[in-house]
């Protein structure tokens, strides 16, 4: 049980390990997928054969080679007549498939250079000398390119053997390596152009759904492969029944309110009829915020869905808030940073924003509205003076038809609705709507919509 937890453990960790160092992308990840195996595959094939079969046909020729030099040294140490023995040897140099023999009187072997990498002939050739031939020599695989050349000490004398390179290696190893390189990209490239093909239609569909967030209207068109098809055709059903439900909602509360202002019109026309007294000027306040309130609920019905996303400049729009606010006596400040172009649905986020300065007006003597576009995100805040709302009663100020004041207030027209219709919008812009403290000492209402 014991060992069983710790291998689990190791292999989550690992696990994780290995999820975070990972690419997250869905292209990237799927060439990893397809080059790993690959790479793997040619590192074992490359590992086996040069192991195997290059190490191997090395050593096979090497032991021809140092077989062939034995032969010649020792028939030359035993040779009683040593004149004709050199004669016969030279002269047997290419049946014994060397370049050269040759022999020389001094006695002394030069240093041997040594190669400056890995060498994997010499290294064989070297050890076959040591164990086989009993007598001193020198190995020189570095100061010719095309062959290799030995010097022996027999019997006084120093016997040359030049042997041709091509005799001792498996030449030709590197094309193998070659062709595995070329035919491994072209598998890679291929890889990547069909990765490509598959990836797009799930981005667009990314795209499209991401658009519909934030109430960009995007053209989509489902694509790609089969699953990925079927998601996009999903996520157009869902796009639809949305559609769909929200013209049911318009519809219906179209013709209440329709029905009730009916009514409330002929009860204007009745009052005006009616002798003029205290009461009836009440009556005809009460049937004017009727009307107003229909309005609101309307308002918030159609939740400005139909309005496409475009450029718009804040500047105009704020500078009509500030303007607003100033002629009902307020202290108004506006500052914009960055660029004050943002691309949202124009009259929704302007009611968003006079619903939360309206508040801020309702509340406090001083207003700031403070926007900022950055980073392809617009935030924007309106801060005032007055009392704030404590956070716990934070949430609960967007419920539509909350008034969190209701015993305070005698108020018209108001319907509790104004907050409930701004992160309504902000929300259908993709984006949120938050309230916390003003530095002014009343309420911050932050808007953060991408745009
Ligand atoms: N700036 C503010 N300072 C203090 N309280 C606020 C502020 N803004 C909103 N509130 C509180 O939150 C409640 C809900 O606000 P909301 O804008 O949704 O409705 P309303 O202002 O009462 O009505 P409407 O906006 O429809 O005229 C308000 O009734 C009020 O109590
Ligand atoms: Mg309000």
């Amino acid at each position: 049980m014991q060992p069983l937890r710790l291998i689990k453990l190791i292999y989550a960790r690992l696990a994780r390990r290995l999820a975070a160092s990972l690419p997250t992308g869905l292209f990237a990840r799927s060439l990893i997928i397809i080059i790993a195996p690959v790479i793997l595959l040619q590192g074992i094939v490359v590992a086996v054969f040069l192991e195997r079969h290059w190490a191997q046909a090395t050593d096979t020729l090497s032991a021809s080679i140092v077989a062939g030099v034995v032969s010649v040294v020792e028939t030359y140490d035993r040779a009683d007549n040593k004149l004709d023995a050199r004669r016969i040897l030279i002269a047997q140099s290419d049946a014994l498939l060397f370049q050269n023999v040759a022999f020389s009187a001094d006695a002394s072997l030069p240093p041997a250079p040594v190669p400056a990498r890995f060498d994997l002939v010499h290294s064989t050739l070297q050890n076959l000398l040591e164990t086989r031939l009993g007598y001193p020599f020198a190995l020189d695989t570095v100061s010719a390119e095309e062959s290799i050349k030995l010097k022996v000490l027999v019997d006084g004398e120093t016997l040359s053997i030049i042997i041709s390179r091509a005799r001792a290696s498996v030449g030709n190893w590197h094309i193998f390596l070659v062709w595995m390189l070329i035919s491994s990209l072209i598998l890679i490239g291929i890889a990547v152009l069909f990765l490509r093909n598959q990836i797009r239609p799930i981005l667009t569909l990314a795209n499209a759904a991401e658009d519909f967030g934030k109430g960009r209207e995007a053209e989509y068109k489902p694509r790609g492969a089969r699953e990925v098809r079927r998601a996009g055709l999903a996520f157009m059903e869902m796009k639809r029944r949305i559609a769909r439900s929200v013209d049911q909602r318009t519809t219906m509360l179209n013709g209440v309110s329709h029905d009730l202002r009916t009514v409330l019109t002929r009860f204007k026309l009745s009052l005006a009829f009616v002798e003029q007294m205290p009461e009836t000027a009440d009556l005809k306040r009460d049937v004017d915020e009727m009307n107003q309130m229909l309005d609101a609920y309307l308002a918030f019905a159609k939740g400005d869905i139909g309005e496409r996303a475009e450029r718009v400049d804040l500047g105009p729009i704020l500078a009509a808030l500030k303007s607003d606010a100033e002629r009902a006596g307020h202290q108004t400040e506006v500052v914009i940073t960055g660029d004050p172009i943002a691309i949202v649905r124009p009259a929704a986020f302007k009611r968003l924003l006079s619903n939360l300065v309206s508040n801020a007006a309702r509340y406090g003597d001083r207003i700031e509205i403070d926007a900022e576009h950055k980073a392809r995100w617009l935030t924007v805040t309106v801060d005032d003076d007055g009392p704030g709302i404590a956070p716990d009663k934070r949430e609960t100020a967007f419920r539509p038809f909350m008034r969190l004041d209701e015993a305070r207030t005698t108020e018209e027209g108001r319907s509790g609705l104004g907050l409930a219709i701004a992160r309504d919008i902000a929300r259908s812009h993709g984006g949120e709507i938050t309230l916390g403290d003003s530095p002014l000492g009343g309420l911050r209402a932050t808007v953060r919509v991408p745009g």
